[in-house]
C-alpha cells in the first residue's frame, strides 16, 4: 500500500540503509535494505525547528514524541501505555559501592512486562498502517510476548517461533493473545532459519529485530524519556543489555536526534555507552576483541538471561559503531553473576528484575572494579524486562 504524509505531525522523510547511505522511501512497506540486505533506518527533517514543547505533556506514555516517530495516522496507533517508566534511584547500592549517582530506569513495568512492549507497539502499528495481514517473529520470549499482544489489539494474524527451552510463563502468554506458537530445538538464530522457511513467500511480515525499521523507532523513545526524566542532563555513562541491541542503537539514535535538534546543551557528553553480554553467549565482545572479525560463525550457548542469547546479531556492525562514537565498552557477565545481580537488586532495592537487568548491574561492579567507571560519575541501568517472567530459570536460588 502506498502512503502519503499528508496532516501527519511526523516528522519521517525517509529511510536509509544503515551500511551505505542509500535512501529508501518510507512510504512504502519495505524490509532489510536491497542494496547490501541490512537494517534500514528512519529519517526525520531535523532542520526545520521543533522545540520540546512539541513533547505531548498529556500522554504519559512513549507516544508524546510523535513528531519524532514514523506513524503518520494516529487511528493506526496500537497501544497499551508503553514508555514513561520509572527512573529509580538506587541509594543502598550506590551507598554500599560508593558511587555518587546510580539510576535505574524500570522497562519491566512496561506493558506486557518489558521493553519489547515499545518496540512491537509501534513495528505493529506501522504493519497495520502499511496494510499487513499479519507477523511472523523469532524471539527469545519478551518480544514474542509483545508481538502477539499488540498483533490481538490489532486485529492481526500473529506467528511466534521461539526456543523450546523458553520459560513456560513466555509461551503460554503468547496462547492467552491468541498467536501461534511454534518451538523449536536451538537459539534465536535457529528459529530465524525456521521463519525464513516457514514466510518464504513472505506472506507474514517479519518482525525479527532490525528486518523491519520500526521497532527501533519504538525502543529509540528510551533515549528521549533519559533525557526529559533527568531534565536533559544525561548520566556519564549507560549500560544495556545488548542482544540483537535494538535498545542500544536505538537510545544512541535518539541523543544524534536531540543533539541535532537543539533539546541538549550543545556541549553537553554524551554517555559512554556500555553493551552487556552474557559469558556464554558473546558474539559482540569476541568481535570488539579482534578474536573473530564479525559474529557469523560464532557459537553461543543458552543463558539464564534468554534476551542476551543471540549469536548473530543482523545489527552487530550498528551496535560496534555506537561503542565507538561513544567511547563506550562491551562487558560479559557470568550465569552467577546474574544471579547475584537478581539478589543484590532485590534485597537491596526491592526490584525483582530479569537476568538481562541483573547482569547491566553486576557489569557496572566489573567496570568499578577495574576503573574503567568512577564512583563520582553518574551512572544509569537499564532493567529492560520483569524477572517474574524467568521463574523456571531461577525458582530456587534467591538465597546463595
Ligand atoms: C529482557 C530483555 N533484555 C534484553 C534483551 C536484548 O534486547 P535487544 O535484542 O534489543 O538487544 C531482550 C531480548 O529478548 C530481553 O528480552
Ligand atoms: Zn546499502
Amino acid at each position: 500500500m502506498k502512503l502519503v504524509a499528508t496532516e501527519t505531525l511526523s516528522r519521517l522523510t525517509s529511510l536509509h540503509c544503515s551500511a551505505c547511505g542509500t535512501k529508501y522511501s518510507a512510504f512504502d512497506l519495505q524490509r532489510t535494505s536491497t542494496c547490501c540486505t541490512l537494517p534500514l533506518v528512519a529519517d526525520y527533517d531535523l532542520h526545520e525547528p521543533l522545540g520540546r514543547d512539541a513533547i505531548d505533556q498529556a500522554d504519559s506514555s512513549m507516544w508524546r514524541y510523535g513528531a519524532l516517530l514514523p506513524l503518520l495516522h494516529e487511528e493506526n496507533k496500537v497501544t497499551l501505555g508503553e514508555g514513561m517508566t520509572p527512573m529509580l534511584n538506587l541509594p543502598r547500592l550506590a551507598a554500599r559501592h560508593e558511587l555518587s549517582s546510580l539510576l535505574l530506569k524500570d522497562e519491566g513495568q512496561n506493558p506486557t512486562g518489558s521493553f519489547k512492549a515499545r518496540g512491537l507497539s509501534m513495528a505493529i502499528s506501522k504493519a497495520k498502517e502499511l496494510g499487513v495481514d499479519g507477523c511472523i517473529i523469532p524471539t527469545a520470549g519478551n518480544a514474542g510476548v509483545a508481538m502477539a499482544a499488540y498483533c490481538a489489539r490489532a486485529g492481526l494474524k500473529a506467528v511466534v517461533v521461539m526456543p523450546r527451552h523458553t520459560p513456560q510463563a513466555f509461551k503460554e502468554e503468547c496462547y492467552w493473545y491468541g498467536a501461534e506458537v511454534e518451538l523449536v530445538d536451538g537459539l534465536i538464530s535457529d528459529c530465524g532459519a525456521r521463519v525464513r522457511q516457514r514466510n518464504a513467500n513472505g506472506a507474514l511480515l517479519d518482525i525479527s529485530t532490525l528486518k523491519e525499521p520500526y521497532r527501533l523507532e519504538g525502543k529509540k523513545t528510551m533515549g528521549y524519556e533519559i533525557a526529559e526524566q533527568l531534565n536533559w542532563q544525561l548520566p556519564d555513562v549507560l549500560l544495556y543489555p545488548a542482544g540483537g541491541g535494538t535498545g542500544l542503537i536505538g537510545i544512541w539514535k535518539a541523543f544524534q536526534e536531540m543533539k541535532a535538534l537543539g533539546w541538549l546543551a550543545p556541549h553537553h557528553a554524551l554517555p559512554r555507552m556500555v553493551a552487556v553480554q552474557a559469558k556464554n553467549c558473546c558474539p559482540l565482545l569476541e568481535t570488539y576483541a579482534g578474536r573473530q572479525p564479525n559474529c557469523h560463525s560464532y557459537q553461543g550457548s543458552p543463558t539464564l538471561a534468554n534476551g542476551l542469547a543471540v549469536p548473530h546479531p543482523l545489527g552487530e556492525a550498528m551496535m560496534l559503531r555506537v561503542l565507538r562514537e561513544s567511547r563506550g565498552t562491551v562487558v560479559s557477565v557470568s550465569e552467577e553473576d546474574m544471579l547475584a545481580g537478581m539478589r543484590d537488586l532485590g534485597q537491596q532495592e526491592g526490584l525483582f528484575v530479569a537476568p538481562e537487568g541483573a547482569a547491566v548491574w553486576m557489569a557496572a561492579r566489573q567496570l568499578l572494579a577495574t576503573g574503567w567507571l568512577q564512583r563520582n560519575e553518574s551512572v544509569l541501568l537499564l532493567n529492560t524486562g520483569s524477572g517474574q517472567k524467568y521463574m523456571d530459570n531461577v525458582a530456587g536460588r534467591a538465597m546463595r
